[in-house]
């Protein structure tokens, strides 16, 4: 039962256990590959032409994946009148004719996972499970928020008055919202976005990431196809800062949801605050995310819940685990446990079932990384890393890597990739374990690996952090389940998949009648 007392159960998914369901997705999947896509920018639902680039898959870069063709200054104007213009009778449309359309969408998507995951995993490298995961996610998004809108702005809040005046209090979209997106989750935080601007009442105007715009396109024709009118959904494929720059000086723009780095969220709010209103800006950006284990940790269960945060999509999640705390006690056989365990880890093709890792998003990616390490091979001691396999060559593939550090101060921005640091820490050094996570500024995931509840309740009441998970890993919150989103330099706060998520898309109107 949801907040609201309401029966609600997220997507089901495939149960891939079951070899004859596994066997008919790789079938399937192999068809699609040779599948050949295309994206471009959608205005009123008419594609644009213009300039073109190749998509090339992260997994090997002589796979041609489709063409993008990039929105220019005339089709950025052009979703921005056709919003601005729809936003009128959107603002007016009824809540529950809206919850109808991401109910549709939902549908849609599920019908179609297939060419999603298929999208996913070719343009994104995403693994098999990540990939139809993701799938699952974007429906549960398109449900929950289609049932929070219902419940919340549904009916007008009846508030209490003298006799004879009635006070009512109503929700409206804020107008045109900018959802601009990451490459690491291209199918759930792109319809995320969109699903919680578009029920609130707000038009959209989309722009996915660069290196995933082939699913996004994809996305955006399924959400058309459910019967969302394509003057409220417009889609901007192409280059961000240029994009950025015109819609985000534009005072028709009402509100900007946006999920990827820091300091694109700070260069965001710094255009917004040129703008004559006060934009909202919903930002959903990185972590420093820190696990602390103690000595009465279960260790197997820690190193299992350690590898899958670190590792798993690649350590391309904003909720990935960067940094093991150990303490000292326990840390030498921890260290050799995770050795062990990464020694274990499938890397390759992720068309591939069996592959656990498969490559990060481009070449930019992977030189980071290597810098990052070359770096930790001056003033810290890399413990592991794992030889890549040969099939790897053809690709932008990143080693897991196992790193030690003394300080959290050694590590000055976020570490998108599977490089796992773990620090030792004494038992009488826990304050100033959770002191340094609170003054490294991130706050969005955070493991605690603990049998003593006095030290699981002193780190959560301390620690500046949105998501905190004890004794199990720190990925994959759920829809409704785990609502998701960090403060501090990891974002504005906002909980996508909660129950007050869509209060940040809309404004309020108090309406007192006398009567
Ligand atoms: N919501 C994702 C997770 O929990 C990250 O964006 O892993």
């Amino acid at each position: 039962r949801d907040l609201f007392g309401k029966q609600r159960q997220n997507s089901a998914g495939l149960n891939l256990a079951d070899p004859l369901q596994l066997q008919s997705l790789q079938q399937e999947l192999e068809m699609l590959a040779q599948h050949r896509w295309q994206a471009a920018p959608l205005i009123n639902g008419q594609a644009q032409s213009g300039v073109k680039y190749v998509s090339y898959s992260p997994a090997n870069r002589k796979t041609r994946l489709g063409e993008v063709t990039m929105a220019d200054h005339s089709a950025i104007q052009a979703a921005l009148d056709s919003a601005a213009a729809a936003y009128g009778e959107w603002r007016l449309c009824p809540v529950k004719k809206r919850a109808l359309y991401l109910q549709q969408a939902a549908e849609l998507l599920e019908n179609h996972h297939m060419e999603l995951a298929s999208l996913c995993i070719r343009e994104g490298g995403r693994s098999v499970k990540d990939a139809l995961n993701e799938v699952r996610e974007a429906v549960d998004f398109c449900r929950y928020y289609a049932a929070i809108a219902e419940d919340t702005f549904g009916q007008p809040i009846l508030l209490p008055g003298p006799a004879g005046e009635q006070n009512r209090l109503l929700h409206y979209g804020r107008g045109v919202f900018a959802c601009i997106s990451p490459w690491n989750f291209p199918i759930a935080i792109f319809v995320g976005q969109i699903s919680a601007a578009l029920a609130a009442g707000n038009t959209v105007i989309a722009k996915p990431a660069q290196q995933t715009s082939l699913t996004a396109m994809f996305c955006i024709q399924l959400l058309h196809q459910a019967g969302i009118p394509t003057q409220v959904l417009q889609f901007l494929p192409g280059e961000g800062a240029t994009i950025g720059k015109i819609l985000l000086s534009d005072p028709r723009i009402a509100g900007v949801a946006f999920t990827g780095s820091t300091a694109t969220a700070n260069l965001i709010n710094r255009q917004l605050s040129s703008l004559p209103a006060i934009v909202a800006l919903i930002a959903e950006t990185g972590g420093q995310n820190v696990m602390i284990a103690d000595s009465s940790a279960h260790c197997e269960q820690l190193v299992q819940d350690a590898i899958v945060s670190a590792f798993n999509s690649a350590g391309q999640r904003c909720s990935a685990l960067r940094v093991l705390y150990l303490q000292q006690d326990i840390a030498d056989k921890v260290i050799a446990m995770l050795t062990g365990a990464m020694k274990q880890l499938v890397i390759g093709d992720p068309n591939d079932y069996a592959v656990d890792i498969g490559p990060v998003i481009d070449q930019q990616a992977v030189d980071r990384l290597e810098k990052h390490v070359r770096a930790r091979r001056e003033d810290a001691e890399v413990l592991y890393q794992i030889n890549l396999p040969a099939c790897c060559a053809a690709g932008s593939f990143f080693p897991p890597t196992l790193i030690e550090l003394t300080s959290l101060n050694q590590l000055e921005e976020e570490i998108f990739g599977p490089i796992l640091h773990v620090i030792r820490y004494r038992e009488g050094e826990l304050q100033q374990v959770i002191e340094g996570v609170n003054r490294c500024g991130y706050g969005l995931t955070l493991g605690i690996q603990s049998r003593i509840q006095q030290t699981i309740d002193r780190i959560h009441r301390q620690v500046k952090v949105g998501n905190v998970y004890v004794n199990r890993n720190m990925i994959g919150a759920v829809v409704g389940v785990q609502p998701f989103g960090g403060m501090g330099l990891s974002g504005t706060g906002p909980k996508a998949g909660g129950p007050s998520y869509l209060q940040r898309f809309s404004v309020e109107q108090t309406l007192t009648v006398n009567s």
